[in-house]
């Protein structure tokens, strides 16, 4: 079943056209990679998925309903069915993890203070931190950390869809590697549907289940890797040399 489609969706900003009429569509439970060369609009793209910039033209469906095109009151039941990690982090440097992992509920939920904390330490401990590491401070964290934090604050509301805007970058490898299986067992335990945009060939091979490639303005490609090895002009191709060696 398909959670999330564009359909011939056009995006500018002022009068630079990002996108030309492109269409796509997301799957339930798999994990669906955007990728592209910087700049190339993949940012941009999942945003018109996230409420956060309307297209021009064409459509944005999240299951079956028109994401732009309908009211405030399922606007909002739709943004509350989605989790976002944005590219940059951005977790409350004047607030502890745990209450940073909490205030979507705080917002959003009628929980009382101490079920907020209850359900916060379950997604800390989800997402591999330790029990203790709610006390402390984003300053305080590593880089791998904070983006575990930032994974648990877009978990805390039970998303059906989770969008991650490079969740590998500025990681080593081994929490790359770490952060990858975290998001398969999302998708394979809660049946997760996660877009997430990224440049990482190992998450690219390993983990995606299919993905769009964004080429000039336009999908240069959608499908899986199997089907893209077969395409004459491979858009990865230099990344598959890479993977070879
Ligand atoms: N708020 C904005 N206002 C004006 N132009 C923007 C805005 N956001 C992005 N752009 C432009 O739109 C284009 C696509 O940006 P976008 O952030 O979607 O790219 P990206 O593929 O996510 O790049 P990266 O891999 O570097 O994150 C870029 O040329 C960028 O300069
Ligand atoms: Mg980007």
């Amino acid at each position: 079943m398909k959670i999330l489609q564009g359909i011939n969706v056009s995006t500018s900003y002022n009068t630079r056209v990002i996108h030309d009429s492109v269409s796509w569509s997301v799957n339930q439970a798999e994990i669906y990679g955007f990728l592209g060369g910087s700049g190339s609009g993949k940012t941009t793209l999942m945003k018109t998925m996230m409420s956060l910039k309307r297209p021009d033209s064409g459509k944005v469906l999240y299951d079956n309903k028109d994401m732009w095109n309908s009211s405030e009151k399922t606007k909002q039941d739709i943004r509350l069915e989605c989790g976002t990690m944005f590219q940059f982090g951005a977790l409350f440097g004047s607030m502890n993890i745990l209450d940073n992992v909490g205030i979507m509920l705080k917002e959003y939920s009628k929980f009382t203070q101490a079920q907020i904390d209850e359900i916060s330490h379950f997604w800390i401990q989800k997402v591999g931190l330790k029990k203790e590491s709610a006390w402390l401070y984003p300053a305080e964290l590593s880089g791998g950390m904070k983006k575990r934090a930032a994974l648990a604050r877009a978990l805390v509301l039970s998303p059906r869809v989770l969008f991650l805007d490079e969740p590998n970058s500025g990681l080593d490898p081994v929490s790359s590697r770490q952060m990858d299986a975290l998001v398969c067992q999302l998708r394979d335990t809660l049946g997760l549907s996660v877009v997430m945009v990224t440049h990482d060939a190992d998450s690219i091979f390993d983990i995606l289940d299919r993905f769009l490639i964004i080429e000039n303005k336009k999908i240069a490609f959608e499908g899986n890797i199997a089907e893209l090895e077969k395409l004459e002009h491979n858009p990865l191709e230099e990344l598959f040399k890479t993977r070879k060696k």
